[in-house]
């Protein structure tokens, strides 16, 4: 069993199953997005415990007994956008949308971990997320931005 956004699901019939496509297949949360599949592109970022994972590198077997937060699980469909989607809206901070995923989760566990985070921390915080459409300015706009809309803690 894995709990996977605030609910228990089933793991993988196949233990060689992939989180990622555990999370896709298994389950039909596609807003995981799967790119390079061999820990490069940061696509396939979820939150695990808390902590930004790239589920492509991660049997699905490994997250039982875990928490999974995948992008679905940030905000629910009828509330507001979670402040780090706000940001990214407001700062344009994505184009063809396919890396947002897996940059919002980075920035979440950026911002648990860093809540003002500084420039040099933004840097590193996102340094392992690929984007072939924005430049990244208005992505790390979108962090600061996300920080502001967090408020003080
Ligand atoms: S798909 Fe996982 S890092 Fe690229
Ligand atoms: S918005 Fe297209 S890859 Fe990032």
């Amino acid at each position: 069993m894995i709990r996977v956004n605030g609910a228990d699901r089933e793991g993988p019939s196949d233990s060689r199953t992939l989180l990622s496509d555990h999370l896709r297949h298994g389950l039909g949360l596609t807003g995981t997005h799967v790119g390079c599949e061999h820990g490069v592109c940061g696509c396939c970022t979820v939150l695990l415990d808390g902590r930004a994972v790239r589920s492509c590198l991660l049997l699905a077997v490994q997250a039982e007994g875990h928490e999974v937060t995948t992008i679905e699980g940030l905000a629910a469909l009828d509330a507001p956008l979670h402040p780090i989607q706000q940001a990214f809206h407001e700062c344009h901070a994505l184009q063809c949308g396919f890396c947002t995923p897996g940059f919002v989760l980075a920035v979440k566990g950026l911002l648990d971990d860093h809540p003002r985070p500084t420039d040099r921390e933004i840097e590193e915080g996102i340094s392992g997320n690929l984007c072939r459409c924005t430049g990244y300015a208005n992505i790390r706009q979108a962090v600061r931005r996300a920080a502001e809309l967090s408020g003080p803690r």
